[in-house]
């Protein structure tokens, strides 16, 4: 018997609607929430950012997501397939193909900052974390040793990247949509006490002014702040796990009885309170501990055990429940990272899903070694350095090819397919809705990506344009 619990090449399908959607939940909700929107949204100056975030989230996160769902139901395929089935002898399917690119891209990365909060559990468990603390150094130091070892973080990641293969090998709907339905509430609640307490510590204010008094020059002069629409834009893909059909592979699992809509408003509410809420979590601390907002892809790990570490010993307890969680969020991201790459590969070489996700697992596995190996210098705090090769990555999959794959997919469901089929696949249906819906694919979404880019690339300026 397989160990899927289906014969060969039969296509898996969820357990329930509740499977389904705990799945894309688990997908979307994950590093991106607490370490990456933090981290980015202190780099890009706080509140224009979280503005254009949203703004991204609601007008384009939403609609593509909507357009990934339908595709996948409807084709029964994934990223790649999806597209020859529904366009055959059309370039549509390149997004596909960058699509199982950015996984692999992602991936790499991901595993290895998954890695770091599994050693963070440990060193909760070992008193290491405590002694950390406490010493005059800080966290800042025990987090720049850390990551400077040549061996430690990549022991860590390859960790991570095992249990991760695990799932994928078992076939994802056993263990994960199950964990997922106890953790997602849990980290919430955690994640809402911890925000409370933050705010008392007295940075509160700062924090506050930081994330929602956007600093309007952003909207006056947005050829100068082109980098800040471009990690908006990026952060929505990256959260909402858009632009590489995950949500594609996803839906090709679905069964027709699951409303589309209610259930893509519902991940895409539930990965933006998160987001929120960590940014309420994290920012008054980062005021009231006086670290820099913009310190970089290390903010979570500094910040977060300071914090922890001034409850005394609740705070131990809590630190390791945090990682713990925070862990577990990335895994069933990484999950459906992973996924996406070994549906391809099974379907296009025939392979088994055991032999699929060893062999892709661990390839992913090795390109994450440099960035496990790279992230340069630390001081202190300040994390110090130009993008290095884990910066280089996320930049290129998160900024670059996500944002175009959704534009090509936005493309595709806007313009390449029917119309009442689209409309009639995605449960809209002939409704206003539906039809704003249509209209955002063909227009909005693929014209503001494309203006961003060329903003971003300068190419604007250089054509004399003045925003
Ligand atoms: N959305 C996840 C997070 O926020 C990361 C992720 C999982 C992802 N699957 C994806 C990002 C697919 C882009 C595409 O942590």
């Amino acid at each position: 018997m397989n160990n899927t619990g289906l014969e060969h090449n039969q296509r898996e399908q969820w357990a329930s609607r509740l499977g389904f959607m705990l799945a894309a939940m688990g997908s979307a909700v994950g590093l991106g929430n607490i370490w990456r929107f933090s981290y980015v949204a202190g780099e890009s100056g706080g509140g224009a950012f979280l503005l254009l975030y949203l703004v991204c989230v609601i007008f384009i996160g939403i609609p593509i997501l909507m357009a990934e769902f339908t595709i996948g139901r409807h084709a029964k395929s994934d990223a790649v397939g999806s597209f020859q089935k529904l366009a055959p002898g059309r370039p549509y399917v390149i997004a596909g193909f960058m699509g199982v690119a950015s996984a692999f891209i992602i991936l790499s990365f991901y595993g290895v900052i998954a890695g770091w909060t599994l050693k963070y559990i440990v060193s909760y468990l070992t008193g290491q974390m405590g002694a950390a603390v406490a010493s005059e150094e800080g966290v800042g130091a025990f987090f720049g040793g850390f990551i400077s070892s040549p061996v430690e973080p990549i022991f860590w990641q390859f960790l991570f990247m095992i249990i991760t293969i695990s799932i994928v090998y078992m076939g994802v709907k056993k263990g994960i949509e199950k964990t997922n339905k106890i953790l997602m509430p849990t980290l919430a609640v955690l994640v809402i006490i911890l925000a409370l307490y933050s705010m008392s510590l007295g940075g509160a204010s700062e924090a506050f002014a930081f994330l929602f008094s956007p600093d309007w020059s952003i909207f006056t002069n947005p050829l100068d702040n082109t980098e800040v629409y471009l990690a908006a834009l990026g952060q929505a893909f990256f959260s909402l796990s858009l632009g590489m059909g995950a949500l594609i592979t996803y839906g090709s699992y679905l069964s027709k009885n699951e409303k589309l809509p209610g259930a893509a408003l519902g991940v895409a509410s539930l990965d933006t309170t998160f987001a929120i809420l960590a940014g309420l979590m994290i920012f008054p601390a980062v005021f009231a501990f006086g670290i820099d907002p913009a310190e970089g892809p290390g903010l979570v790990f500094v910040v977060l055990p300071e914090i922890f570490g001034s409850l005394g010993f609740v705070g131990t307890i809590v630190g390791l429940a945090f990682f713990f969680l925070i862990a577990a969020a990335a895994l069933s991201s990484a999950v459906s990272l992973l996924e996406v790459a070994v549906a391809y590969f099974m379907r296009r070489f025939n392979w088994t899903r055991q032999k699929t996700s060893i062999l892709i697992g661990g390839i992913i596995f090795l390109l994450g070694i440099p960035s496990s190996l790279g992230l340069g210098v630390m001081d202190q705090f300040t994390y110090i350095g130009e993008r290095d090769f884990l910066d280089s990555m996320d930049f290129i999959a998160s900024n670059i090819f996500l944002p175009l794959g959704g534009l090509i997919i936005a493309l595709f469901a806007g313009w390449g397919w029917n119309k009442t089929e689209a409309l009639k696949e995605s449960d809209f249906g002939d409704t206003f809705l539906g039809n704003a819906w249509i209209f955002v694919l063909r227009y909005v979404a693929p014209i503001v990506i494309f203006v961003i880019f060329l903003q971003s690339s300068g190419i604007l300026k250089i054509l004399g344009f003045e925003l």
